[in-house]
């Protein structure tokens, strides 16, 4: 018996999937009028990545996503490869048909793929109808080959320079600042090199602990890492060694919203689960739960901190809450409940304990005491303890293992496949007594249309 869609065994219950076929990085992300765009690398004719499109889902919520008709389709030029888009309030690039400001994809075309085969190059396209449709610029590429395979073009209005900004992925570990007045004509601005990286750039300034008179510039890599800096409309300089957000198995390719409001004004990022394993479903891969990104102060210097949504609260069912419980060894304390779906938040003393954790579906995400180390399905973070204290947040789903450390300054993205028998949660302290200052498990809905 086939599964109805989006009920399938192994069909994550609050991520992003395609409904069908694969996918990989989120493209295009946008918020324009109550919609938040995602655009995603996907595979319109089979299981496995090639013939690369855009994919495209919208939310009312960042939680619930209707999937929509493809957006971008290969051509001449090359197959979809990952890009950004931006509503072009004053009409630069000359392109705005009707009332409303056009939506601009810029992505990159992967010429490669073509026979003949061409360079990588960026080109654009333009959607006057909420990114319904969208119409190719018949100047394409705009920016044309420069080393390499180029690309990921990631595209950001810069106000005090009055121009367009684009981050762009060289070579190696190369990057590059490109400016345009009208996403048409781009001229290179300044190198970034960033050593042990490559592909997918985002390109950000945030404030420091929410002082607006107090801002870095974020230059982020796909795989998890950022640097720190100060970017004047022409140079970026870095202030920082490449730094590490995300530690986890799985998180790759992220990327943040462009033209959130200034009345929510945050920075949200998704990223792509890369490499999960959906053995007999009708997509492949699945996306991160949105995260907002904040700047914060640390003894170690200011550091990006990652934390899921506070939208995650929409899903929330029944909530189960303890405060100031002893764990002892060998008794785990063990929530009753027959979801499958939590979000938990833990204010954890280790006290006397040698090790404290949780058990998901049999996998152990544990924090070793004598290493100060977090562990979460085969991979470790650092993780000191403040005021003594460990703090975690956890997002389960059927298929994935989110786990935000600190308040979000450590973040591990990971993908795992349950056994069928394995459904507990589970809290546990080995070599001593620890206390559970604060335990929040949540019961979470699916976000998915019910059956
Ligand atoms: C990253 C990436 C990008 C490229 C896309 C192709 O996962 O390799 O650099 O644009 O995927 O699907």
């Amino acid at each position: 018996m086939t599964s109805p869609l989006y009920h399938e065994t192994h069909r994550p219950q609050f991520h992003f999937t395609p409904a069908r076929n694969w996918t990989n990085d989120p493209n295009g992300l946008v918020f324009y009028a109550g919609e938040w765009h995602l655009f995603f690398q996907h595979n319109p004719h089979g299981i496995k990545w090639g013939n690369m499109t855009w994919g495209h889902a919208v939310s009312p919520d960042l939680v619930h996503w209707t999937q929509l008709p493809n957006a971008l389709e290969p051509d001449a030029l090359g197959t979809i490869f990952s890009g950004s888009a931006v509503v072009d309030w004053a009409n630069t690039a000359g392109m705005q048909t009707g009332a409303e400001p056009p939506l601009i994809a810029i992505y990159t075309s992967a010429g490669s793929e073509v026979k003949p085969p061409v360079p990588f190059t960026q080109s654009i396209a333009s959607s006057n109808d909420r990114g319904r449709t969208w119409t190719k610029f018949a100047g394409n590429p705009v920016l044309g080959h420069i080393v390499g395979a180029n690309r990921d073009p990631k595209v950001i209005w810069h106000a005090p320079s009055s121009q367009w900004v684009m981050a762009l992925y060289l070579d190696g570990n190369d990057y590059a600042l490109f400016g345009s007045p009208n996403l048409r004509d781009w001229t290179r601005l300044c190198d970034v090199a960033m050593p042990g990286i490559s592909e997918c750039p985002d390109f950000f300034p945030l404030p420091v602990d929410g002082d607006a008179t107090r801002t870095l510039w974020v230059f982020w890599g796909a795989a998890g890492c950022y640097l720190l800096g100060a970017f004047d409309g022409r140079t970026f300089a870095p202030e920082t060694d490449v730094l590490r957000a995300e530690w986890g198995a799985n998180g790759y390719a992220a990327q943040t919203w462009s033209d959130v409001p200034a009345s929510d004004g945050r920075r949200i990022q998704i990223a792509w689960m890369a490499g999960g394993k959906y053995p007999a479903m009708p997509f492949n891969q699945q996306f991160t739960f949105p995260v907002e990104l904040t700047l914060r102060s640390t003894s170690q210097g200011v550091r990006l901190y990652r934390q899921p949504v506070r939208e995650r609260e929409l899903l929330r069912q029944r909530t189960q809450r303890w405060e100031q419980v002893t764990l002892q060894p060998g008794a785990n304390l063990i929530p009753q409940t027959d979801c499958e779906l939590f979000e938990v938040c833990a204010e954890i003393d280790p006290c006397e304990a040698q090790a404290v954790g949780l058990l998901v579906r049999g996998h152990d995400l544990c924090y070793d005491l004598s290493t100060g180390e977090l562990s979460a399905l085969d991979k470790r973070a650092a993780v000191a303890l403040e005021g003594g204290r460990l703090r975690l947040q956890a997002l389960i789903d059927r298929t994935s293992l989110e786990v935000f450390a600190q308040d979000g300054l450590v973040s591990m993205s990971s993908c795992f496949l349950p056994e069928a028998a394995d459904w507990n949660l589970e809290f546990y302290t080995r070599g001593g007594a620890a206390r559970l200052v604060t335990l929040e498990v949540h019961e979470l809905a699916s976000a998915w249309p019910a059956l």
